[in-house]
């Protein structure tokens, strides 16, 4: 176990440029392109690369820092490619009142990432979540898709189990 917050390192995908070329072209007339954009290539990739900024700026003739500002503000977007397993952790209002930023911290410092990220070895992703609708039976975790209610650190420990 690690306390080190690190992210995986992106595995260069082969023709990557050019197929987020290929996105960005087929999308830019639409209405606001760029966030439907970004989520083609989210879908397409699993993550939207910094190199994948450069390009889609390009296209739409903006800024790269603009891109860069779009890709940064929405939580949506993940920066790096998902561990095998990810852990979602409402940051909502109704959880955080009975522990959820504690748990938050418990699981960024036990498992190695911070919200966002992906362990080192890939094995674990963080992302925060505001509200999965469980708001009575907080703090609320989701692990590999299922959903747990009235998590502590301890259970979020045994929930992740191996997968750390
Ligand atoms: S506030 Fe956490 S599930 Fe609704």
């Amino acid at each position: 176990m690690t306390s080190e917050v690190v992210a995986a390192a992106p595995v260069p995908v082969p023709g990557r440029a050019q197929r987020v070329r290929e996105i960005a072209e087929e999308l830019r007339g639409l209405r606001g392109a760029l966030i439907p954009i970004l989520h083609a290539v989210q879908e397409e990739f699993g993550y939207v690369d910094q190199p994948d900024v450069a390009v889609i700026a390009d296209v739409l003739n903006l800024a790269v820092a603009e891109v860069h500002g779009v890709v940064t503000f929405y939580k949506d977007f993940r920066r790096t490619a998902a561990g095998r397993t990810t852990v979602a952790i409402c940051q909502a209002e109704a959880c955080r009142a009975v522990g959820a930023v504690e748990l938050a911290d418990h699981a960024q410092r036990t498992v190695g990432c911070g919200f966002g990220e992906t362990t080192y070895d890939g094995r674990v992703s963080i992302e925060e979540i505001y509200c999965f609708g469980n708001c009575a039976l907080g703090p609320t975790v989701q692990v590999a898709g299922t959903l747990h209610g009235r998590v502590t650190p301890a259970r979020l420990d045994a929930l992740l189990g191996d997968a750390r």
